[in-house]
């Protein structure tokens, strides 16, 4: 108990000032829990209003994927530069040392492989893992369009109904079949209904014509996926457009750990997103940092 010596009681009441709290920086969230922004505020910068993910969750439905066979050795040196790290339960367990205090964006659907129909997921981690785990959000597959179109929207509703439980955000992941058009149109439709079914932000592609028709129709952030790896300035280009045409951040995996500098693309990413550095002097920024090894 604290010592009640030299107690004295309350005087500066400031009489003046009305109380102030702050409103919530992000788009659409200003009425969720404390406990729930408080998250969020983790995953993105509130200063900025937007994140840059480190995707390294592949290996959950395509095994062994290039750049992420030891993560251990290629990932955990250049996760500190990320500001949120999305993976699997089983890596951030057996890999990631609990000292690792970025936010973690759990991937929690699962149940399928590349050698059978990928939309055919289903909850694979329990609410309580998350909590165990103290995770930032959980990440759903959710496939509009796809075959088990239902049973992946049903799955993020069901974690939306359970991270509201416990104050974890639910992270939509739209997930395009091969032979669906990658157009504004799809991805309209398919943010507009994760958003709708209570989606606490999005991961969505970026397209060249009319993605900001996308982020605009979406009441909560979206976080722009990356794909597979493209050259660097093809790359930080697409992350500048998306940002500027109102997306929240990125979530990239390939783009960071397939290139030739892990850190100075995550570097290069982080002053687009952050700081709206032009792609061209974001490659500059990547080829310095590259250089000096
Ligand atoms: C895809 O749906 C998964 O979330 C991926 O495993 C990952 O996030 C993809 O990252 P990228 O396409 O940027 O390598």
């Amino acid at each position: 108990m604290a010592d009640m010596d030299g107690l004295t009681e309350g005087k500066n009441y400031h009489l003046d000032k009305p109380q102030q709290t702050e409103g919530f920086f992000l788009k659409g969230c200003g009425s969720l829990d404390w406990g729930m922004k408080n998250r969020l505020a983790r995953i993105f910068n509130p200063k900025s209003g937007r994140t840059v993910m480190l995707a390294i969750d592949h290996g959950y439905f395509q095994g062994p994927t290039t750049g992420l066979e030891r993560v251990d050795v290629n990932i955990m040196p250049i996760a500190p530069y990320a500001d949120t790290l999305m993976l699997t339960r089983g890596i951030l367990r057996s890999v990631v040392p609990a000292f690792y205090t970025k936010p973690i964006v759990l991937r929690v659907t699962g149940g399928t492989s590349i050698l059978k129909e990928l939309s055919n997921e289903e909850i694979a981690v329990s609410i309580e893992e998350s909590i165990r785990l103290n995770v930032c959000a959980m990440a759903v597959q959710v496939f509009i369009g796809g075959e088990y179109e239902k049973q992946s929207i049903i799955n993020m509703t069901k974690m939306v109904d359970m991270g509201n439980r416990y104050g974890i955000p639910t992270l939509a992941v739209t997930a395009v079949g091969k032979d669906m058009a990658r157009d504004a149109r799809y991805f309209r439709l398919a943010t507009r209904i994760c958003a709708e079914l209570g989606a606490t932000y999005i991961k969505s592609y970026y397209i060249e014509d009319g993605f900001e028709t996308v982020t605009s129709f979406c009441p909560v952030p979206i976080v722009m996926a990356g794909g597979k790896k493209i050259p660097e300035l093809d790359a930080l280009t697409m992350a500048y457009n998306a940002v500027q045409q109102g997306a929240a951040g990125v979530d990239m995996g390939r783009n960071i750990f397939q290139s030739e500098s892990p850190i100075a693309m995550l570097k290069a990413i982080k002053a687009v997103v952050h700081e709206e550095e032009t792609p061209e002097k974001a490659l500059d920024l990547f080829n310095t940092i590259k250089s000096e090894g």
